[in-house]
């Protein structure tokens, strides 16, 4: 028998973009998401959040799924533009009040928030200012968290101020695959730079505002490995994990930034981040990991970032439906380089989990026995990994309902829940029985 230790948190994850649709009722203003999945070309099927999950008026029915689930802790996200719907200034009351009920609903059910500040979903009215390019975000980040914890702090405890920066970074500023959509390495830049300027100034208020309160920040993390041996294959591995892994760890526990950014930036890393970057060591309670896939690096010089991200070595191994590869065991070893690199801090597995091609419901039942095998094979490596010393608290799968997959809209199904779209019919899949059965014994059969 695989047990869990004491206390360990299972719940699901989910994000307000992607799940709650009703993007502009009730006083919100438009984030960037509603914006660009609004432009043509954007996401598959042209698809939005318009609709989504209709999650912020059925919360009480998933509320009730994930008291069937049993679930010991739930995490969303807070939509910044339903509480200031200009992005600072004037705070929109009917927002705070969703989260609000939401938030009770939760205690009522004896499930633990855990908050995140920052998925994705930035005002559009901020973004005309120049979003995250312009220092001032940090300045608009600590309000919009002064509001929200004052709002929450009695009821909350648990905090993540920013989700992904690097998919902030790198997709919506590098890429332009994600909102905003811009192709520009000086912004990106500029952008991961005033996250952790805003960042460091959330988690400063909160520990003013609320005494019990923890608060951290969850950063994506992938094994990073070279496509050969060639010393400039191993060069780019070692850049790809500057650039992803340490880009905003780094700072947080050593107020330094990786050397490897002044390459991989070029001129667009300012001397001046480095010398600010001591500023920016703020003591988090805890680190959100979350885990998808590995990465293999080749050299790709003239390009920015100078690597690029292959599956050469990975070929003939089980993948996702996004592609992914799977492979299990690097959650165990991104869960014990934090652990080692960073000095033990506190984890928490925020988002772990797969889409797959499931079947529709039949029978009241949605046959997924792929997503009940990733996950198992996940909750084995973190098991390890906390056998081996990680201070692991809880494992949040991403996610509990189908929803939008930002560019690939409607077309990934992530969820433990199945969500049929047209009906909004909810169906808690067989991966989703599993999981509840096993939270109940905090731990399953090895062979099971
Ligand atoms: C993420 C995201 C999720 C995605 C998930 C699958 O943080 O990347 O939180 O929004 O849906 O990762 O791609």
């Amino acid at each position: 028998m695989i047990t869990f230790p004491e206390g360990f948190l299972w719940g699901a994850a989910t994000a307000s973009y992607q799940v709650e649709g009703s993007p502009l009722a009730d006083g919100a203003g438009p984030s960037v998401w509603h914006q660009f999945a609004h432009t043509p070309g954007t996401t598959e099927g042209g698809d939005t959040g318009d609709r989504a999950c209709d999650h912020y008026r059925r919360y009480p029915e998933d509320l009730a799924l994930m008291r069937r689930m049993s679930l010991g802790a739930y995490r969303f996200s807070i939509a910044w533009p339903r509480i200031l719907p200009a992005g600072t200034g004037a705070i929109n009351r009917a927002g705070l009040d969703f989260y609000s009920r939401l938030v009770d609903g939760l205690l009522e059910a004896g499930i633990v928030p855990f908050a995140t500040l920052f998925h994705w979903d930035l005002p559009a009215a901020l973004q005309e200012r120049g979003g995250w390019a312009n220092r001032e975000s940090a300045d608009w980040f600590a309000e919009y968290a002064r509001t929200v914890f004052q709002a929450l702090g009695d009821r909350v405890r648990h905090w993540i101020t920013f989700n992904e920066p690097f998919i902030v970074v790198h997709e919506g500023h590098v890429l332009g695959e994600h909102a905003p959509g811009h192709r520009n390495v000086y912004e990106a830049a500029k952008a991961a730079h005033h996250i952790l300027l805003g960042h460091a100034r959330a988690v400063e208020i909160l520990h003013q505002e609320i005494k019990k309160g923890e608060i951290g920040i969850t950063v994506i993390l992938s094994p990073m490995q070279a496509a050969s041996d060639a010393e400039e294959d191993r060069h780019a591995a070692r850049l790809a994990e500057a650039y992803q892994n340490r880009l905003f760890l780094d700072p947080l526990f050593f107020g330094t930034y990786p050397e490897e950014l002044d390459e991989v930036f070029g001129d667009a890393w300012p001397e001046a981040f480095r010398t600010e970057a001591a500023g920016l060591a703020a003591p988090v309670d805890f680190v959100g990991v979350n885990y998808y896939s590995r990465v293999t690096a080749a050299a790709n010089p003239g390009v920015f970032p100078s690597f690029r991200e292959e599956a050469a070595k990975t070929e003939g191994r089980d993948r996702t439906q996004m592609g992914w590869e799977i492979y299990p065991e690097g959650l165990y070893e991104v869960l014990q380089w934090v652990n080692r690199r960073y000095g033990g801090p506190k984890l928490y597995v925020t988002e772990s989990g797969a889409a797959f091609a499931d079947p529709p419901p039949a029978g009241g039942r949605v046959a997924d026995p792929e997503r009940k095998a990733f996950l198992r094979d996940h909750f084995l490596q973190a098991h390890r990994a906390i056998r081996e010393g990680a201070d692991v608290g809880g494992y949040f799968v991403w996610s509990l309902l189908d929803n939008f997959e930002w560019a690939l809209g409607y077309s990934r199904r992530f969820g433990l829940i199945h969500v049929d779209y047209g009906t909004q019919v909810r169906t808690i899949k067989d991966s989703g029985l599993w999981f509840a059965e096993m939270i109940g014994k905090n731990g399953f059969e090895e062979r099971a």
